[in-house]
């Protein structure tokens, strides 16, 4: 499979080869490919590549074999219910064949699938969304849930685009997002290159353009949607009770394979990530040897601060208990 190496951005756009399922669980754990929906497709290519490329002809044999691949994707990030979510969709076609052979051909043609469906989530999802966007705005997003998060378009930044297309007149602030600086690195980039109008700022200006009357509203993608939180981003809680203390909307875009609504927010393990991303920069020490460290990937937001959640179903709005059962209705008895 062929993805960009994030890591490389904004400096150098390189796409990258790989070929075995240990080389993509490396990519994954160095954020190479990030982001939920680019996840959840790596995921489901991932099983696929695992099967396309097996040997085994024992079916017994191989179907263990996809099950220790699809564990080892799986234990990459546990934050980001995408990536379980399209693993699964793979291993659940690969389990139901009736040979390797057949195993094989559908897990390429569901990987596939996975993939193509995301951008047309996307597009809904941002044709929706951009409804909420004043014809004149500034919105301020976190991270990056852009094209390069997803297969394209993208969720946040979809809705951005897509208000963009309708003729709006948006202006986006880019938090930078430490430590890793996906909002500088890769938002910025991205916008910039779609002619988008985006100003970086340090996560810690955030509240203080709030108060100074400069952001209209708040857009951020997610990780993970339980039944009384919304997971993202480090920083992005932060982002939400500045908005609703200055009476701002908070908005989260993201598709249904985000959404986990058996679970709450006590039950997820939010990702801790290596000392160095914020100790050092480069070559450049950051802080002491010997200072301890606390890298949380992700935090959690609960519902109450948010204003509304835009899906490819449409937008859900509080309360969410009862708008959430949308979410898990069968696609025919659906009304927004
Ligand atoms: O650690 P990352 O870069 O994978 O984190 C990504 C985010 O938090 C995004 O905001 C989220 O995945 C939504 S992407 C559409």
């Amino acid at each position: 499979m062929v993805y960009i190496d994030q890591t490389l951005l904004p400096g150098r756009y390189d796409v990258m080869r790989c070929t075995t399922v240990e080389d993509l669980a490396r990519a994954i754990r160095r954020l190479e490919i990030r982001g939920a929906p680019a996840l959840g497709i790596a995921g489901a290519m991932g099983v696929a590549l695992a099967a396309a490329r097996s040997a085994e002809t024992d079916p017994g044999r191989f179907q263990a074999e996809i099950r220790r691949a699809a564990g080892l994707l799986r234990g990459t990030r546990p934050t980001a219910v995408n990536l379980a979510w399209g693993i699964d969709r793979v291993a659940r076609k690969v389990a139901m064949a009736a040979s390797v052979a057949e195993a094989k051909a559908l897990a390429v043609a569901e990987a596939n699938a996975v993939a193509e469906e995301d951008e047309r989530t996307c597009r809904r999802l941002g044709n929706f969304g951009e409804e909420l966007f004043p014809t004149t705005c500034t919105a301020l997003t976190h991270c990056n849930a852009g094209a390069l998060a997803c297969r394209c378009w993208g969720t946040a930044l979809g809705v951005i685009r897509s208000a963009v297309a309708t003729g709006k007149d948006v202006r986006v602030i880019s938090c930078e997002t430490r430590p890793l600086n996906q909002g500088s690195r890769l938002t910025c980039w991205e916008l910039a290159r779609d002619g988008i109008d985006v100003t970086l700022i340090p996560d810690s200006s955030a509240a203080y353009l709030m108060r100074k009357g400069e952001i209209d509203l708040v857009i951020v993608g997610a990780d993970r949607i339980t039944k009384d939180a919304v997971f993202n981003k480090i920083g992005t809680y932060m982002h939400a009770v500045a908005a609703h203390h200055h009476g701002i909307p908070f908005y989260v875009a993201a598709p249904l394979s985000t959404f986990d609504l058996s679970r709450r927010e006590t039950d997820i393990v939010i990702e801790e990530r290596d000392r160095a991303e914020l100790a050092g920069c480069g070559d450049r020490q950051l802080a002491p040897d010997d200072v301890k460290v606390l890298n949380y990937a992700f935090d959690a937001t609960p519902l109450d601060l948010v204003d509304a959640i835009i899906t490819e179903i449409g937008v859900l709005r509080p309360p969410y208990d009862k708008s959430f059962r949308l979410v898990s209705e069968p696609a025919e008895s659906r009304e927004i």
